[in-house]
């Protein structure tokens, strides 16, 4: 079977994924009773634009609809993920850049709630542009956002670090502060350029400073299953990549950019549509890989 219409049949109807793996049920997980320590989950890909941020606010606001209490990590000076979330990020005083430079500022006064119950946002704003010149000469200066985030681990399931389109040293503190990685990858002719540098990257933290670091999984984005070109991006990356690309895809539809212009993800502006339901799966997915709680 064929999936010619990702978005005329729901993606929960599909049985194979684009590359012809069966798709395994991911049942709905069973609500937790007791909350932490949180998995880290680094977003991560140098290329701009690949759904890095709509993946981190969608999947994060379908495992906190799950019951999982989620923490966003804004790491992008350009604050996409504090602003899709509807945080007003140039009104405020106290952003994850300060928690970075300066060890007395509590990591609680930093963080916001979200209109997502269960999912809560360290917002990030220009400021911290400034920070990958600041650290630059502190001790242990990879580890600071691992340092940072200690307080508050026993207190979320998962954390989910959007990081800025580079491979700089904050791209490095997330790695170095996280169990996996997710890979968001456009399904776009060029979209395997950088990816062995990025796993080069990823190998290089785990070997000198974060051993227990694992690659969670590839998500293909902005698949158009009416292209020959989006199915033949997929091969490749599968290929490349084998079982790392996870079965759940993420097609290409207006209604993600909507959803950023009304600051709200997917899941809670359009509940229904296939893009809300792809997230949602991948949320599942994730849980049943073992790589969520
Ligand atoms: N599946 C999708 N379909 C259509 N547009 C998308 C999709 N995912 C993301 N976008 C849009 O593409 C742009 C870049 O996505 P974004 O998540 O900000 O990427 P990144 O964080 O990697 O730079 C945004 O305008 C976003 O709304
Ligand atoms: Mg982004």
């Amino acid at each position: 079977m064929t999936n010619d219409s990702l978005f005329g049949i729901g993606p929960t109807e599909l049985k194979t994924d684009p590359v012809g793996r069966e798709i395994p049920e991911f049942p709905v997980p069973a609500p937790l009773s007791v909350h932490g320590p949180a998995r880290i989950i680094a977003m991560c890909n140098q290329k701009g634009g690949v759904g890095k941020t709509t993946t981190t606010i969608n999947l994060a606001a379908s495992l906190a609809e799950y019951g999982r209490k989620v923490l966003i990590v804004d790491f992008d000076p350009q604050g996409a993920a504090s602003v899709g979330l509807g945080v007003p990020t140039h009104e405020l005083v106290l952003t994850v850049y300060n928690t970075l430079i300066d060890r007395t500022v509590d990591v609680h006064d930093v963080i916001v709630g979200t209109s997502v119950p269960n999912l809560d946002v360290m917002p990030a704003n220009i400021d911290l542009s400034a920070a990958e010149v600041q650290l630059v000469g502190e001790v242990a200066r990879e580890s600071i956002l691992a340092r940072v985030l200690r307080p508050v681990i026993d207190e979320y399931d998962v954390i989910l670090v959007d990081c800025q389109p580079s491979l700089g040293l904050l791209t490095v503190n997330a790695l170095t502060a996280a169990h996996g990685v997710l890979i968001p990858l456009e399904c776009e002719f060029f979209a395997l350029r950088g990816v062995a540098l990025l796993v080069e990257t990823i190998e290089k933290v785990r070997d000198r400073l974060n051993p227990r670091l694992e690659v969670d999984g590839i998500v293909a984005t902005m698949f158009d299953s009416r292209t020959l070109h989006s199915r033949e991006v997929i091969a490749r990356v599968y290929e490349a990549f084998g079982d790392t690309l996870m079965h759940t895809i993420i097609g290409r539809t207006v209604k993600f950019p909507d959803a950023s212009v009304a600051a709200e993800p997917i899941t809670s502006y359009a509940p229904t549509h296939a893009g809300a339901q792809a997230y949602r799966q991948l949320a599942r997915e994730l849980i049943a890989r073992g790589d969520a709680a």
